[in-house]
């Protein structure tokens, strides 16, 4: 299968649709990352969407809505407290846990009896929502195990041959993908930091609480409220190492690290801000220094680079994990199996 890179026009927008309906697959640009889109409420295009990323069967799919009328068929209830959070952040990076109706089939739930739904903020994902005329379930558009894509270029290194049509809607804004929230009981729970941030939930809400997986791995055979939890995620080839400390003091130990590993022969590269003075290290740029937004939109963009040029070792930059950089942190720990040095 050849796979077309179109940017989105109505053309682009009603070939989209047209695949969808027929059970196809469409790479969907969103403000997070790229999904891997497909029909909702056909079990079969579910099952296409697990074969092309690779994905294990229990890791449930997102559904994408265009507008909040089409809620009501896919769940059962709302409660109180995601309406709120609907009211204050959809359209938006935030995908909420919900009681799921039958209409979803158990392929996209991965046999749960809840479903994630997202309105995404992105115009070119909610027109080929509309274009398609039915939910979009779409997972993050990488291969499972990469780093998700933040271009439609990313996104065909890993989908090539594998899909008809990719829409390019330039490089996402946010970065990574969204926050899931578990708003199924009488406190929301944050599964997965994203652009939604806790301190937006509680500002909203007046309570939030994180799982306490966000920051630490998984022990062997626990038990996790969101199965993505489990997976090996966004792992360079690399071994990955994050620093984290007074900034003198962790640029000092990058640099370290990096010339003792250089002279052992490995091949090694910084994940690190503008400014930070590595000398003539290799770095690749997370963007500005106390940029939580900048390190969110580079992040996955830097781990793909890593694997392009071969680089055995990476040294990150941890960032402050106030706000998205609670996402950041996430998703950098997670690449680095949470291996992080305190300096
Ligand atoms: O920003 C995003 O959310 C992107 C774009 C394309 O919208 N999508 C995305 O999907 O990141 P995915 O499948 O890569 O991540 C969804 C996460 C997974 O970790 C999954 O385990 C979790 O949400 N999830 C989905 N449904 C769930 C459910 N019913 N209960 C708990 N966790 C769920
Ligand atoms: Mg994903």
């Amino acid at each position: 299968m050849k796979t077309q890179v179109l940017p989105v026009t109505a053309q682009s927008l009603a070939m989209a649709g047209r695949i969808i309906r027929e059970g196809g697959l469409v790479g969907m640009p969103t403000e997070t990352v790229y999904g891997l889109g497909g029909n909702a409420l056909d079990a079969q295009a579910a099952l296409r969407i697990f074969e092309a990323k690779g994905r294990p069967a229990d890791n449930p799919l997102i559904v994408h809505v265009a507008s909040v009328d089409e809620i009501p068929p896919l769940v059962r209830t709302v409660p109180q407290a995601a309406k709120k959070l609907m009211e204050a952040f959809w359209p938006g990076p935030m995908t909420l846990i919900l009681p799921k109706a039958d209409c979803i089939p158990g392929t996209v739930s991965a046999g749960l009896d809840t479903v994630g739904i997202r309105l995404p903020q992105s115009e070119a994902a909610r027109a080929m929502i509309r274009a398609a005329g039915v939910p979009i379930a779409a997972p993050s558009g990488n291969r499972s195990g990469r780093p998700s894509p933040t271009t439609a270029q990313h996104m065909l290194e890993d989908m090539d041959g594998r899909i008809p049509l990719i829409l390019d809607g330039g490089p996402c804004a946010v970065g990574v993908e969204s926050s899931v929230i578990d708003a199924t009981g009488e406190v929301p729970v944050i599964l997965r930091p994203g652009g939604v941030t806790p301190e937006m939930v509680e500002h909203v809400l007046g309570r939030v609480s994180v799982d306490e997986h966000v920051m630490s791995p998984l022990r062997e055979g626990e038990i996790v409220r969101s199965p993505g939890m489990k997976y090996r995620h966004y792992a360079p080839q690399a071994k990955t190492v994050i620093y984290e400390g007074g900034t003198d003091r962790v640029i000092a130990a990058i640099c370290a690290r990096y010339d003792a590993a250089t002279a052992a022969g490995e091949r090694v590269a910084i994940l690190g801000f503008d400014g930070h003075d590595f000398g003539a290290r290799t770095r690749i740029s997370l963007g500005h220094a106390g940029s939580a937004q900048d390190a969110a939109s580079r992040l996955f963009a830097a781990l793909r680079e890593l694997d392009e040029r071969g680089e055995t070792l990476a040294l990150c930059e941890a960032v402050d994990t106030a706000g998205i950089g609670l996402a950041v942190m996430n998703r950098m720990g997670r690449a680095a199996a949470f291996d992080i040095e305190h300096v």
